[in-house]
């Protein structure tokens, strides 16, 4: 089957099976690999395992090791900082499953993170376990697995609670039907939350307390930024099949340079002021503009990646609200990006699309 993205325990089988061939370490209950294996499956290993997040080493363990106790991993982070992309790895390298998911919105219902029931088996049966329809949460109790999930702080608050009972009991009861589902050793919960949506729903302290948190940053240097960015976007090219590009590394460089200028509000040689724009330009963000002035360049271009490519994302990247961003973006065009000899093509071809 030609699926559009593959789910990370697919993409990566033969690593995972690597790993596990090799893996004599003790595995916690219920762990398809030793917590040493996760962390060289998510690190890489400089050799057949490929890095998938790229960070500090302590940072992993912290979180890897969390997820060997009682307690559930609260991932905290801007946005694009990787959360949602380490939680996939993290359970598909300890259950083997990533998609036990449910994305929290201001509408999740306590459904999703308990049980829902069949209706037309209900009214024709009766409540029985066969009319229940678990929940990703109680599937990953029942089969001692990781359950994920996503933008914890956005669910409301009453829904976000109902998660006490299976962090701290490890059972759900079912009331309707007089019993308990409990957990199988190996279940365990990975939450990611946003900090910009702080204050959205906070976290009651009775389930902050069920969560140890492990904080993402954005990439420290500019270097390591690249990095990050050349290897996604190859990743991406590849698994979208776009034709062959050359991805010049200097474009990977200037967007991630003039990412960083704006997010930091400050030129790279220190020098020069700069206003910040409304939107975040996230390292996320600059793989989205490369991999579309990939597409630019291979469809309509002569297959190598060039300033005119990117421009156009990197504009719509940082001008998300017309009035101040725009004004943010003209005076950043006019007084760093013009000052720059080597950036002419550059500057050009913003002046066109800004
Ligand atoms: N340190 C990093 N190492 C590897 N990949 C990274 C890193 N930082 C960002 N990325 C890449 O950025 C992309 C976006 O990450 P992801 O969606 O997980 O961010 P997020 O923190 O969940 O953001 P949001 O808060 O918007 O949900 C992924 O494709 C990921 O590969
Ligand atoms: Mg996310």
């Amino acid at each position: 089957m030609t699926v559009l993205r593959a789910h990370a325990e697919e993409e990566f089988a033969e690593e995972l099976a690597l790993l596990a061939k090799d893996d004599d370490r003790p595995r916690p209950p219920g762990w398809l690999l030793s917590p040493w294996a996760v962390t060289t499956y998510v690190l890489g290993d400089g050799g057949r395992i490929t890095p998938k997040y790229v960070g500090a080493r302590r940072l992993v363990e912290v979180a890897v090791a969390t997820l060997a106790t009682d307690r559930a991993l609260l991932l905290l982070g801007v946005p694009g900082t990787a959360k949602t992309w380490l939680s996939e790895h993290l359970a598909a390298a300890i259950s083997g499953d990533s998609t036990l998911l449910v994305q929290g919105t201001a509408g999740t219902p306590e459904e999703a993170v308990r049980y829902g029931w069949n209706y037309a088996r209900l009214l024709a049966e009766g409540p029985s376990e066969q009319a229940l329809t678990p929940s990703p949460v109680m599937r990953a109790m029942a089969e001692g697995r990781l359950a994920r999930v996503e933008e914890l702080t956005r669910m409301p608050s009453d829904v976000q609670d109902a998660l006490i009972t299976a962090l701290s009991e490890k059972t759900l009861p079912i009331p309707e039907l007089g019993i308990e589902a409990r957990a199988r050793r190996g279940f365990n919960l990975i939450a990611t939350a946003n900090d910009r949506d702080r204050g959205v729903n906070e976290l009651s302290s009775a389930l902050r307390r069920r969560f140890n948190t492990v904080v993402l940053p954005v990439p420290a240097t500019a270097e390591e930024e690249v990095g990050i960015v050349a290897r996604r976007v190859e990743q991406l090219g590849r698994s979208l099949e776009l034709p062959e590009t050359v991805a010049a590394l200097t474009e990977i460089r200037r967007v991630v340079t003039v990412f960083r200028e704006l997010r930091e509000g400050v030129t790279e040689d220190g020098r020069t002021r700069v206003k910040s724009p409304s939107g975040t330009l996230s390292t996320a963000e600059a793989i989205s503009v490369l991999t579309g002035g990939i597409a630019l360049a291979a469809h309509f271009g002569d297959g190598v990646l060039r300033a005119g490519d990117v421009a156009a994302g990197i504009v719509g990247a940082v001008v998300r609200e017309p009035g101040s961003d725009r004004v943010v973006w003209r005076e950043y065009l006019e007084t760093v990006v013009r000052e720059r000899p080597e950036w002419r093509d550059f500057y050009r071809a913003c002046r066109e699309v800004s």
